[in-house]
């Protein structure tokens, strides 16, 4: 397979981290889009973007805002992943619009990683997350630039230790839920962004759901890639 420029926002954070190295360990050339940092105290920043540069990743600096830097940059590149935290969710609107403006991109991933957003009917406030992220989706549908929504479910490493340990120090007191038997499925980081990767780079995966046929009974919409 050949190999896709990507470039990744939100790389310095939680997901992000895995989604940098997954790339670069998949031979693709990569870079991350970052805020410039406010002070040089913050130093597992400075070492993470230090460990990113050895593994060759470029790094450009620039805020959300910066309408021409980020389209200068977009220009470089060929697939977009997004991993930007829920508060930042609808700052993707500009990405986008820079993405139409560059128009090069061959594949844009946003921040999903979650459940399939059109799919549920959730309590608020989760609700008002989703609402955000299927808004996103719609932008991203109406833009013209292929897309993958990648709904991971839930993430392994962030939440199994509280779901087997459920000890909560305070009250000293164990919860358990339900009956204590019930199944439950996760998937790992480091396997969600392996596979966003994959699917980020394969042109079977955009805007299409003849893939998914294969592995679900019951498909999502298409370019929906659902664990
Ligand atoms: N399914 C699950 O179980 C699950 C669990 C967690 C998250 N998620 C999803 O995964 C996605 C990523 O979440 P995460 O927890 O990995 O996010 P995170 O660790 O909070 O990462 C935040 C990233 O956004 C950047 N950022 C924060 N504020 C910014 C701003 N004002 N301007 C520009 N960049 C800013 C941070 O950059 P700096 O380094 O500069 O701060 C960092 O790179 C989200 O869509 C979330 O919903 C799913």
């Amino acid at each position: 397979m050949s190999k896709s420029k990507i470039l990744i926002f939100g790389g310095t954070g939680y997901l992000g981290t895995y989604m940098v190295k997954a790339s670069v360990s998949d031979g693709h050339p990569t870079s991350v889009y970052g805020r410039p940092m406010k002070s040089q105290q913050d130093s597992a920043k400075l070492d993470l973007l230090e460990e990113f540069r050895s593994m060759g990743v470029t790094i450009f600096q620039g805020e959300l805002d910066e309408h021409d830097k980020l389209v200068e940059v977009l220009c470089q590149v060929d697939i977009v992943i997004v991993t930007l935290a829920i508060p930042q969710c609808l700052e993707q609107l500009k990405i986008i619009r820079a993405m139409k403006e560059a128009g090069n991109i061959k594949r844009f991933i946003p921040s999903e990683f979650g459940n399939d957003v059109d799919r549920i009917s959730p309590l608020p406030p989760f609700q008002a997350c989703c609402d955000k992220k299927k808004e996103v989706r719609r932008a991203a549908e109406k833009s013209g630039i292929p897309y993958t929504f990648v709904s991971a479910n839930t993430f392994g490493a962030y939440f199994v230790n509280f779901l087997l340990r459920p000890y909560d120090e305070k009250l000293q007191k164990v919860t358990v839920y339900g009956t204590g038997e019930a199944k439950f499925v996760c998937n790992y980081e480091k396997d969600i962004a392996e596979y966003t990767v994959k699917v980020a780079t394969d042109p079977r995966t955009a805007n299409i759901d003849e893939l998914l046929d294969i592995f679900m009974v019951d498909p999502p919409k298409p370019g929906v890639a659902a664990f």
